[in-house]
């Protein structure tokens, strides 16, 4: 009797886990450069912490985060990093200020190109956009998976340091002409106009600019300058997210629906995580009938 106790105990701990499971998102950053990159992750004011705060990623590695509900924060990725002979660790794009691989509650230094997230906000849905307003220093995607809602994919596949206007380029020692991020117009010249603030701090009174119109025109779903919404922010209610630095077109398909399965992309789905739990459940079933 007290072994069939123990055995409920196991199968209610077993099913909770199974609920508390679809609440938390998987979140797989994937590195698609030919180049390495170095994950940044900054979690917002009062929402819970990440396991990780930034990590190195090889050309065509990927490495999975799980993602507390309700989290909000943003993800990007550091280019050009280097340890220097007192093993200070900095990046030339991205760079956190935290002299370490884990950017510990550092930011993005502009330019950077930024994956936003809003977790479980207004009825439930999660809301995410990329954004330039700070800049752009790689191409980056995300793809959601498995969730319900438009769910759609958004991105900036454009490589915007090739033609950045010569008043926006970030140049680096060793590097030439060659731009290695594309600062925002208002990271470059401070204009109200440019950044949204002063006279310009309104919907109405902040326009496109022919900076922000560079930018908007390449990368159409992406945030070119602070109140583009409209068209740059999206919704999707308990997905996975892949995010892709340097997406390839093959990899910017649309998912849509709840239950797609996860591409090979190595995300882990909705269906794939409850049937792990699903089949602990029946195996604790099992050994309680067995041991009756
Ligand atoms: C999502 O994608 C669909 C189909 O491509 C499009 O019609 C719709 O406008 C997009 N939704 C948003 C919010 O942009």
């Amino acid at each position: 009797m007290e072994k069939l106790q123990f055995s409920f105990v196991i199968l209610t701990l077993s099913l909770i886990s199974s609920f508390s499971s679809i609440q938390s998102a998987t979140f797989t950053l994937t590195n698609q450069c030919n180049y390495p990159v170095w994950t940044g992750l900054l979690s917002g004011a009062g929402t819970p912490p990440l396991p990780t705060t930034g990590f190195p990623l090889q050309p065509s590695q990927s490495n999975s985060v799980a993602v507390p509900p309700s989290w909000s924060g943003r993800m990007w990725g550091r280019t050009l990093c280097s340890t220097d002979s007192t093993g200070k660790f900095t990046c030339v794009t991205g760079d956190c200020g935290s002299g370490t691989m884990e950017c510990n509650g550092g930011g993005a230094t502009p330019p950077a190109t930024l994956a936003e997230f809003t977790l479980n906000g207004a009825n439930g849905m999660d809301f995410y956009d990329i954004s330039l307003v700070d800049g752009y220093n790689l191409p980056m995607m995300i793809v959601p998976q498995g969730g319900s809602g438009n769910c759609n994919v958004t991105g900036c596949m454009a490589d915007l340091n090739k033609n950045c206007p010569s008043a926006l380029r970030l140049t680096a020692a060793g590097n030439g002409d060659e731009s290695v991020a594309c600062r925002s117009a208002c990271g470059a010249f401070g204009d109200p106009m440019y950044c949204c603030n002063g006279a310009y701090s309104t919907p109405e009174t902040c326009s496109p600019t022919s900076y922000s119109e560079y930018f908007k025109t390449a990368c159409p779903t992406a945030y070119s300058y602070a109140y583009d919404d409209g068209t740059s922010t999206f919704t999707c209610t308990s997905a996975n997210y892949v995010i892709t630095f340097c997406p390839t077109p093959a990899n910017s398909r649309k998912t849509t629906g709840a239950g797609q399965s996860a591409d090979s992309s190595g995300g882990i789905s909705l269906g794939e995580g409850f049937g792990g739990h699903f089949v602990m459940v029946i195996a604790v079933l099992l050994t309680m009938v067995w041991r009756l």
